[in-house]
């Protein structure tokens, strides 16, 4: 039994880690900027301040540590992309690593194990990286981070926690789009499925990799376990989807035939959503090859599989 101490543990992912860590016998502690509304303690479930913003943490939470999963940042798609809000995005993610780097290089702690998020918005769309890189295929853990603001913002949320590698074994997830009934995108797609429309993104072509939620604690705990895990994976299922087939299959889970696709030309997407639109029209095909090699099995390879588990 170890205590990990998940950062961010309040959101959508850190949720069910939550769960799965205490189901397993492990003791977590919460960092939040909100102990008063973060949730209940329990015996084996208890919370810790800290403000990235402010460079502060609460060090007894540190001393408890054998392993930190680093979660925390302001939500990518919760809010259209102004200068502020982009701001926002990039300095919770890089104050906060920043602040756990520092607080693990000058405490005393028996932290072995440091897991961060990071996303596969390092990776640019597929068109233009491939003929940057001049190949075909999926994006590798060994492709370089691209030159916009997700790209960017990415390389230096994982530069962030860096130096902690020197110690501590750390290894970065760069997660796909996280599929939950709990929240987050899902809920989103089936907005409008919930009206009978299958919105379908500008062409629908464009390729999305995605993970069940289920299948990203399990990576989790599979990287916390595993000690020959090193370095960047990429948290993605095996099989990416183009978004029109994501959007038809979980239409038809939903309503059988009772839907009309429903295509959302890419210039009204652009006037909804500014800037974002980007992500949500771009096509990005990422490997999951790098961890299934390490022995990590999906419970979820498909979209069929995990859109059956939506019911
Ligand atoms: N969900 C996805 O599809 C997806 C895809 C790729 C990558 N990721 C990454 O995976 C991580 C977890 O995702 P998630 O969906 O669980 O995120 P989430 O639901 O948005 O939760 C993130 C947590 O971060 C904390 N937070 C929010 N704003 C903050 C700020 N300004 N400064 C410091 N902390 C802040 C909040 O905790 P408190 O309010 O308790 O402090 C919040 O509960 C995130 O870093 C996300 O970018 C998620």
């Amino acid at each position: 039994m170890s205590t990990i101490l998940i950062s961010g543990g309040t959101g959508l992912v850190g949720r069910a880690l939550t769960k799965a860590l205490l189901d397993k016998g492990h003791d977590v502690i919460i960092l939040t900027r909100n102990v008063a509304k973060a949730g209940t303690a329990t015996s084996r479930l208890r919370y810790a301040t800290w403000d990235p913003a402010a460079g502060t943490l609460d060090p007894d939470a540190l001393l408890q540590a054998d392993a930190i999963v680093h979660l925390a940042g302001a939500g990518v798609a919760e809010q259209r992309w102004t200068k502020k809000r982009k701001a926002e995005i990039l300095n919770s993610r890089v104050m906060s690593g920043h602040l756990l780097s520092k607080a693990l290089s000058e405490n005393p702690h028996t932290v072995k194990t440091f897991i961060t998020a990071s996303a596969i918005g390092w990776y640019g769309p597929d068109r233009e990286m491939n003929k940057e890189n001049h190949s075909s295929g999926a994006f590798t853990e060994a492709a370089p981070a691209f030159t916009d603001f997700l790209g960017d913002t990415c390389r230096q949320w994982e530069e962030s926690t860096l130096s902690i590698a020197d110690k501590v074994r750390r290894v970065c997830l760069r997660i796909g789009i996280v599929l939950t009934p709990d929240g987050g995108a899902l809920k989103e797609f089936l907005k409008p499925i919930r009206f009978g429309l299958g919105a379908i993104m500008g062409s629908g072509t464009q390729m999305v990799s995605w993970i069940h939620c289920d299948d990203l604690v399990r990576m989790i705990l599979f990287a916390l376990e595993e000690n020959k895990l090193i370095g960047v994976y990429n948290a993605v299922a095996p099989v990416p989807v183009t978004n029109k087939e994501l959007v038809i299959k979980l239409a038809r889970q939903k309503r059988g035939n009772m839907f009309v696709p429903f295509p959302v030309p890419a210039f009204v997407l652009k006037i909804m959503l500014g800037e974002m639109s980007i992500e949500v029209l771009k096509s990005c095909t990422v490997s999951s090859t790098k961890v299934t090699r390490e022995g990590f099995v999906f419970l979820y390879p498909s979209i069929d599989a995990a859109v059956k588990s939506f019911v």
